[in-house]
């Protein structure tokens, strides 16, 4: 069963109470589909589009980036980067454990000719300078050309700490690599690190910002960088086929989730923390709580089990057969915090 599974029976949607799968599951509320309805909207590939334009000037602003571009996705937005910084023939050099490497199939390499130069991931998540030094590739014809540092923060959900980010950019840098930040939940990690946006975001020249996942948009992230890079990442997106029309009514979601969903980050991480103390106080497994995440590993192995037994109660979990992921996101309230808490309980006994 892959870690990202769907409702396998569509029928039971109704009695889903608590979907913790994942922040990709927040439905826009009431008042983001009233920003949505009212978007004045214009032809977005000919730059027409007022509420797409105004999206990207100010996340843009936000990170101190001179400009944006509003892309489908948070995997687009990572594509359409390393096709801006990097041509055929060159290598990116990425966690082994990042969604760019793990969890985007191959992309770069399938679609722009570039290849992905793994790394373990040190304990706090970050790429160790001296592993990014060892993977430097000496200018050798027999070897790609190393061209971009690729960070992720939050990685799995941990924050990693800006100076652990710092020194992995700093040693890229060195070597006159450039540095992308996947972003896709950037708001998340600066909420745990406490710091401005511009901190995190000026370690990279460009960031992806999903604001589809716990920002709750529906669709969309923004990749911010140097205006003349963005103006090149306009092309890339088109040839991927990423370029929409009356995208205003999306960009609005965006607009209202960055002016009234970033402050109920720290809700999502202080739920994450009060379900993990209960799941730990049941004592049926190993847990661990990284800001809006929960991970479970249940001490018998029967995750299946579990998995069904707590479907049957409403709630949803992540799937796989090792550690069990589980999101606190906007669409779960205390109500639902408590109603996923009494699930575990009622199965566990406890
Ligand atoms: C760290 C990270 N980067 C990128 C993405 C890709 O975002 P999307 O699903 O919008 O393509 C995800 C999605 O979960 C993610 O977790």
């Amino acid at each position: 069963m892959s870690v990202y599974s769907g409702l396998t029976d569509p029928a039971a949607r109704p009695n889903i109470l608590c979907d913790l799968r994942s922040d990709t599951v927040t439905r826009p509320d009431a008042a983001m589909r009233r920003a949505m309805a009212a978007a004045e909207v214009g032809d977005d590939v000919y730059g027409d589009d007022p509420e797409v334009n105004l999206l990207q000037a100010e996340l843009a602003a936000m990170l101190g980036k001179e400009a944006g571009l509003f892309v489908p996705s948070g995997t687009q937005g990572n594509l359409v980067a390393i096709m801006c910084h990097c041509g055929r023939g060159d290598e990116v050099i990425v966690g082994a454990d990042y969604h760019v490497f793990h969890d985007e199939a191959a992309g770069a390499s399938v679609l722009a000719g570039v290849a992905l130069h793994p790394l373990p991931l040190t304990a706090t998540g970050g790429l160790a300078p001296d592993a990014i030094r060892r993977a430097l590739r000496p200018d050798d014809p027999h070897y790609p050309v190393s061209r971009l540092l690729s960070l992720e923060n939050t990685v799995g959900g941990r924050a990693i700490p800006l100076d652990d980010m710092r020194a992995s950019a700093a040693a890229a840098r060195e070597a006159g690599l450039a540095v992308h930040l996947d972003g896709a939940r950037f708001f998340n990690a600066i909420t745990a690190l406490g710091c401005p946006a511009t901190d995190l975001a000026g370690l990279a020249d460009t960031v992806s910002v999903c604001l589809s996942k716990g920002l709750g948009a529906p669709v969309g992230s923004v990749l911010a960088g140097p205006a003349g890079l963005i103006d090149r990442a306009r092309r890339h997106r088109k040839i991927l086929g990423g370029g929409m029309r009356q995208a205003g009514v999306l960009a609005a979601a965006g607009r209202h989730a960055l002016r009234h969903h970033v402050a109920g980050l720290a809700a999502d991480h202080a739920r994450a923390r009060t379900f993990a103390d209960a799941l730990a106080a049941l004592g049926a497994g190993r847990v661990r709580c990284e800001t809006n995440m929960v991970f479970f590993t249940p001490a018998d192995g029967a995750n299946a089990h579990l998995r069904k037994r707590l479907s049957e109660r409403g709630l949803l979990i992540g799937g796989g057969s090792g550690e069990i992921r589980m999101v606190l996101h906007r669409d779960i309230d205390d109500a639902g915090l408590a109603h996923a808490i009494a699930a575990f309980r009622a199965h566990y006994g406890g």
